[in-house]
């Protein structure tokens, strides 16, 4: 995008790039700011001569589902296997469960407008249904990006909870084997679509667009999934859908014994599948509509500083722009252009946890 001189003329279009002021320390406007008569005026009177524009709004503030919500969900879900597991009739776990996706949906398009912050999801936990709740709510956020209709993605959302169920059928050991799975052990967990599949077919009158994401998540459109190494067009939408945001969540997950690997690396893997095994539109609205650094998220950069990430870029989600956290003075506060900078994000640093974790993780299975 080239730099327009900032005049009148621009008034409507909206920044593309947020403007620090002439010190180069602090933020004057966010990207996405829509540029009115008074804006310009204030660009003028800061000395910005030039400034990139966009016609289009931007994506660029962050929200995210309430917890209290996916709590619910997770236990629904969980509620759910446990009947099955009992040889109980699951009707009532069935209605709740979809009783809670489509809380999640409502609370999903209260958010529409703006990117998903990724940091409010919790860690990976199988066992209590965390992660496919996550499924969900990337799935929800993709299918509104590709235009789904409130219904459909009611289905979506359904399918989504619970495309792991099977799982609830596969012994612990095998499933929480730290290290590396055996050929049968692998072979075991492969069973996970279609036991899910005819486990919820049989107690539930789901839709067929819910429930063939249980059965088809793991499948690839070249044919190198699994459990039918179906192709392309038999692989169903919503089954796309949730196996972009179940690979993605998979990436991020932390399994304590998988190494990190950078988020750079994450995205070039991304753009890889999309060419061959991933449907590339279904990343592409991914990639539109999350935040990987949300804003106010404390960050270790690769010089090695700390820094807050302070506002977005849009079409560079690895480069937000970051304050340098000083040693306590505030005065010291210095904004930073990370692309600019020549600089990456390393570490997420979780200030509630008091903990770290590396910015995105590969998957070695899922
Ligand atoms: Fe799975
Ligand atoms: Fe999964």
């Amino acid at each position: 995008m080239e730099p327009r001189p900032t005049s009148a003329d621009l008034a409507g279009a909206y920044l593309a790039r947020t403007v620090l002021d002439r010190s180069g320390r602090r933020v004057l406007l966010k990207a996405g700011t829509l540029l009115t008569p008074r804006v310009l005026r204030l660009l003028v009177r800061h000395g910005i001569e030039r400034v990139e524009v966009s016609d289009t709004p931007l994506l660029v503030a962050g929200g995210s589902i309430d917890q209290a919500t996916r709590d619910r969900a997770a236990a629904a879900s969980a509620d759910f296997a446990q009947a099955i597991l009992d040889g109980r009739g699951a009707q009532d776990e069935a209605a709740e469960v979809a009783r809670s996706a489509a809380s999640i949906v409502s609370e999903a398009q209260q958010l529409r407008r703006v990117r998903y912050n990724l940091r409010h999801l919790r860690a990976y936990d199988e066992y209590t249904f965390h992660h496919s709740i996550q499924v969900a709510e990337l799935s929800v956020v993709i299918g509104q990006e590709m235009g789904l209709e409130d219904e459909e993605l009611d289905r979506l959302a359904v399918g989504a909870c619970l495309h792991d169920v099977g799982k609830a059928m596969i012994p612990i050991e095998v499933l929480h084997k730290p290290g590396r799975l055996s050929a049968e052990e692998y072979a075991v967990i492969k069973r996970h679509p279609r036991l899910g599949w005819e486990m919820v077919r049989k107690a539930t009158d789901f839709w067929h667009t819910s429930t063939i994401v249980l059965l088809q998540h793991h499948e690839r459109l070249d044919g190198s999934g699994y459990p039918d190494g179906i192709r392309a067009d038999d692989v169903y939408l919503f089954s796309r859908i949730a196996s972009v945001a179940d690979a993605f969540d998979a990436m991020r997950a932390d399994r304590g014994y998988r190494g990190p690997m950078p988020a750079a690396e994450v995205l070039a893997i991304l753009a890889r599948e999309a060419e061959r095994r991933l449907d590339g539109r279904v990343i592409q609205a991914l990639l539109t509509r999350v935040n990987l650094y949300p804003d106010g998220e404390i960050v270790r950069l690769s010089d090695g500083q700390l820094a807050e990430v302070t506002a977005q870029t849009p079409g560079d989600l690895l480069h937000p722009l970051v304050t340098l956290v000083g040693r306590g003075e505030k005065s010291e506060e210095q904004v930073l252009d990370l692309a600019a900078a020549r600089l990456d994000i390393v570490e997420i640093i979780d200030e509630r946890l008091g903990e770290t974790r590396p910015p995105l993780h590969m998957p070695d299975r899922a």
